[in-house]
């Protein structure tokens, strides 16, 4: 019976989809070109790994000076090597400047100014330094909590702040955040991550409402489970639930991700998602973001009721695999 409706469902949605698209497609013949990257500087907070070195690629080959931010030396030199490589033309410059995100503000208002210095005004700016911890809530020290926080938020919010006052007065660019999806839907074992994702989507609407008149963007990504060195640790301790919940969305590879959220970035739309899970998680919590896609908000406005009840079953699905994993928990201890 629940297949049978989750199945209507579904028809329902690709049909008020497709009829969306096709529309948005007839729309998109008017709608802006994608900005250009050619010679401007673009720096990138956790450029020397996943996700970040990825889109580090993605703006090379877009013509892009690129300035990478991360603490390991040794890991960003190896970076920067890789990245230039995808460079257009011979003038591009791949430069590194090793700043721990969640340090002390002046350490990343000096890193700022030099890397403007060597690469010139900044363009765009992607946070994506940040790391997950998964674990329940009690078995999460409070110092990790603050560590998340301060990496996660924090950081994205120290390198936004020092680079705005630049950009208003130029009135071009653009900041991008790396959110996650566990930052449009707290689950089993991201209680302290996902508070630092979701306050990213705070920060970022807040900032976007700031900057719109000054011809800036804000983007947020919220990317799945991705292939990352970054993913390949946050497994080594996982919760039983906190896997099985997160990956019936699939994995992703990091260059998708990446590909897609400056191609989003570019034309200025302010969520970033990849597959149809990210697509249907975006629009039923579209809630009062900003509205940077006419396609995307027709889609939203003729799908959002349905979109919840599909949210419903997977709501639905999620607290049966948390139920089941404590019983199998139970049951293990009973035969000991
Ligand atoms: N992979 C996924 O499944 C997934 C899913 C959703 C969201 N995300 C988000 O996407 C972003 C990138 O993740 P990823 O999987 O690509 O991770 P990754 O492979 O571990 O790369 C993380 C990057 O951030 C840097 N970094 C970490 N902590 C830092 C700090 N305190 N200061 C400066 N740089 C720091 C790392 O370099 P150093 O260690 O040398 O500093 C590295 O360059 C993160 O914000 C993550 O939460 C990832
Ligand atoms: C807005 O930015 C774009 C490039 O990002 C630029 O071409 C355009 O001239 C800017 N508009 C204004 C009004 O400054």
């Amino acid at each position: 019976m629940l297949h049978i409706i989750w199945d209507l469902m579904t028809i329902e949605f690709v049909i008020v989809t497709g009829i969306a698209l096709i529309f948005g497609t007839w729309v998109g013949f008017y709608a802006a070109k994608p900005r250009s990257l050619k010679g401007k500087h673009v720096m990138i907070t956790g450029g020397s790994s996943g996700i970040g070195k990825c889109l580090a690629i993605e703006c090379a080959k877009n013509g892009a000076h690129v300035s990478l931010v991360a603490r390991n030396p040794a890991l960003l030199e190896e970076a920067r090597a890789e990245i230039l490589k995808f460079a257009s033309t011979a003038e591009q410059k791949v430069s590194c400047f090793p700043t721990d995100v969640s340090g002390p503000y002046e350490q990343v208002e000096r890193t700022v100014l030099q890397a403007e210095e060597e690469l010139g005004p900044l363009f765009l700016l992607a946070n994506c330094a940040g790391y997950a911890k998964a674990a329940r809530f009690e078995d999460t020290a409070v110092d990790e909590m603050k560590k998340l926080m301060a990496v996660n938020y924090l950081g994205a919010a120290q390198f936004s702040h020092a680079v705005i006052s630049g950009m208003k007065g130029r009135r071009e660019g653009g900041i991008v955040f790396v959110s996650s999806q566990g930052g449009l839907c707290g689950i089993y074992g991201f209680a302290a991550y996902a508070a630092s994702k979701f306050a990213l989507r705070g920060l970022a609407e807040a900032l976007a409402m700031e900057l719109k008149p000054y011809n800036l963007t804000v983007t947020v990504s919220f990317p799945p489970d991705t292939d990352t060195p970054g993913f390949a640790e946050e497994n080594k301790e996982k919760p039983e639930e906190t896997r099985l919940i997160s990956e019936s969305a699939g994995l992703f590879s990091p260059e998708t991700v990446a590909k897609v959220l400056l191609d989003h970035s570019l034309k200025g739309k302010f969520v970033s998602t990849v597959g149809l899970e990210g697509f249907l998680q975006s629009t039923v919590c579209a809630g009062m973001s900003p509205v940077t896609s006419f396609v995307d908000l027709l889609i939203q406005v003729f799908s959002m009721g349905l979109v919840r009840l599909v949210s419903a079953f997977y709501l639905f699905k999620f607290d049966r695999i948390v139920v089941k994993c404590m019983e199998n928990r139970d049951k293990k201890k009973r035969s000991l």
